[in-house]
């Protein structure tokens, strides 16, 4: 591990799969030992061998082990669509249940998700957010980077004491998460409930997680910019206790900003 003039924890891995492994450890350990809070969870492409790698992990584990695990599980995702039933194959608890939840024979109250369905999707975003306030915030938030630098679904511009809430999904984001809709841009829905900024940055530890040469040119303005509501991931560079987990190929043209990396 480095560390990053900007303070942060750098892991540069070879590739995606090396990136699931070292992900997968980190949230396997949380839900064994760190058990004071709920753990924070994400979708999207970069997630899906991560929770391949932490199901293998946890099947590898003693039976006694998978038991306290499954018994100790308590998971908030960050965001939902807006108007999409659990059972729809595009929503994020869907891509949740698939991933995680039924490999890992966790309770649907484990494993929580804002309802795509609430027939009032603001007051929905404040009754998630006081949910996850009573069971104690977020302890670690594992997260992904969009390609126009959102953190959950907090698309720019976006100020860092942004709350949970209800948004409407940037053009960018939609065509970014169009594969998961059949590649119609126009099946995304264009709400979302998303975590906020002040939630996450309240999270006790973070772990970004940014693979693939596709996110090259996100992560190096994430890397060389100074906080701003243009880039919401950039709000992550204040908080105490950031990792960054990256491929090579997301690293690429970083190199020269931190030559630590190897
Ligand atoms: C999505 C999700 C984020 C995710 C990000 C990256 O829109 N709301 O939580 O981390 O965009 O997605 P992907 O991993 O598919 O690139």
């Amino acid at each position: 591990m480095n560390t990053h003039p900007k303070g942060w924890n750098l892991v540069a891995c070879a590739d995606g799969a090396a990136v699931a492994e070292h992900v997968a450890a980190c949230l396997l350990r949380d839900r064994l030992h760190w058990l004071d809070q709920p753990l924070g969870l994400a979708t999207g492409r970069t997630m899906e061998p991560v929770y391949g790698a932490l199901v293998k992990a946890v099947h590898a584990l003693p039976v006694a082990e998978q038991h306290r695990l499954r018994q100790q599980w308590l998971s908030f995702n960050l965001d939902e669509y807006v108007g999409l039933a659990p059972g729809d194959a595009g929503s994020f608890a869907a891509f949740m249940a698939r991933h995680l939840q039924r490999p890992l024979a966790l309770g649907m109250d484990q494993v929580r998700l804002p309802a795509g369905l609430a027939s009032d999707p603001g007051a929905e975003a404040q009754r998630y957010a006081t949910d996850l306030a009573r069971c104690g915030g977020l302890g670690l938030q594992l997260l992904g980077l969009g390609l126009n630098g959102h953190v959950g679904f907090n698309e720019p511009p976006c100020p860092a004491a942004a709350p949970c809430r209800c948004l409407g999904l940037s053009s960018t984001t939609r065509e970014q998460n169009a594969a998961a809709f059949g590649g119609d841009v126009r099946a995304v829905p264009e709400r979302a409930i998303t975590l906020g900024l002040a939630e996450i940055l309240a999270a006790k530890r973070l772990l970004l997680v940014v693979t693939g040469a596709a996110k090259a040119g996100i992560l190096a303005r994430l890397l060389s910019e100074q906080p701003s509501p243009e880039l919401p991931a950039s709000w992550l560079q204040g908080h105490p206790n950031l990792t960054l987990v990256v491929d090579q190929a997301a690293l690429g043209e970083c190199g020269d900003i931190d030559p630590c990396f190897s």
